[in-house]
């Protein structure tokens, strides 16, 4: 798929992961839609990249929001009168034992990771089923494979992803709309420090698995290059990756060995 000139949504945009495919696609001479919640984070991104302003709108969203989403699609179609992708990337990661979360972080986590990604594909799905094409990119992770301590709600979210697009998948391919959905591994961004804690507060701490984690801009190459091929699923991470095989194939020793390694962290 030839990218120069497509019409891509990017959420969560701001930051990490999305701020670094939106200077990947800039590259590829895209029209861009950049959004998240903080505009001046926004705006910083945008006057990162060498774009006419006819080919880019910058569009602050709460996902958390998500009854808005139709009106949000209206605003894209009233600067391009088309869409192309929408990359579904914006989120929040969680560090709370979930015993010990409240069921409003809960809600908060699930209503942006889960429904508000879902209800903007659904609103951008109904344009690209006029359309007759499109493609719906979500990012969701290697936590949505298993699980680990303090991480409860954020891998419920990402698993409900797999179950939502699996199924949604089949149903828009009478369409020509694609989903692709991109799995990452461990990755150096800010989502550990930008993680929801179980009263509500930001954790503000990174942790090592971030920090030794893939850059971004390795990661953007490799995900532009999956949006070109006519993937389904695409696993981007280093060695972390291995073990949704290990639980898939072994899962009692999978299990065992995870139980032991979160013991010895107590
Ligand atoms: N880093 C990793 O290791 C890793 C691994 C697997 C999956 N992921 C997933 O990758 C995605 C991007 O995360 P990241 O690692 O790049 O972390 P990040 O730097 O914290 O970026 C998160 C992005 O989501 C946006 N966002 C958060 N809450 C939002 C809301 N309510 N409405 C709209 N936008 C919101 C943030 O922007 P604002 O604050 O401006 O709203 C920011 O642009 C997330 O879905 C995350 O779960 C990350």
């Amino acid at each position: 798929m030839n990218l120069s000139g497509k019409v891509i949504w990017i959420t969560g945009a701001s930051s990490g992961i999305g701020e670094a495919i939106t200077y990947a696609l800039a590259k590829e001479n895209c029209k861009l839609v950049i959004s998240s919640r903080r505009l001046d984070e926004l705006n910083r991104v945008r006057n990162n990249i060498e774009i006419a302003d006819e080919n880019i709108l910058v569009l602050p969203i709460d996902l958390e929001q998500h009854q808005n989403s139709d009106e949000w699609t209206q605003k894209v179609m009233a600067k391009f009168n088309r869409l192309d992708i929408l990359i579904n990337n914006g989120g929040i990661s969680q560090e709370s034992f979930a015993l010990e979360t409240t069921s409003e972080v809960e809600q908060k986590i699930m209503n942006i990771n889960y429904f508000g990604n879902v209800a903007l594909a659904k609103s951008v799905a109904k344009i690209m089923q006029q359309q007759k094409s499109g493609k719906i990119v979500v990012v969701t992770s290697i936590i949505g494979k298993f699980g680990l301590p303090r991480l409860s709600t954020y891998a419920a979210s990402k698993h409900a992803l797999y179950g939502f697009y699996d199924s949604f998948r089949l149903e828009v391919q009478k369409d020509n709309i694609k989903i692709l959905l991109v799995c990452p591994g461990f990755i150096n961004t800010n989502v550990t420090l930008n993680a929801v804690t179980g009263d509500g507060g930001r954790f503000n701490k990174n942790s090592p698995a971030q920090e030794n984690g893939m850059k971004t801009d390795v990661l953007a190459k490799k995900f532009v290059s999956a949006l070109k091929a006519n993937k389904n699923h695409k696993y981007i991470g280093n060695k972390e990756l291995l073990s949704i095989p290990f639980k898939i194939f072994l899962p009692n020793i999978f299990y065992n060995i995870m139980l032991k390694m979160s013991n010895k962290k107590k």
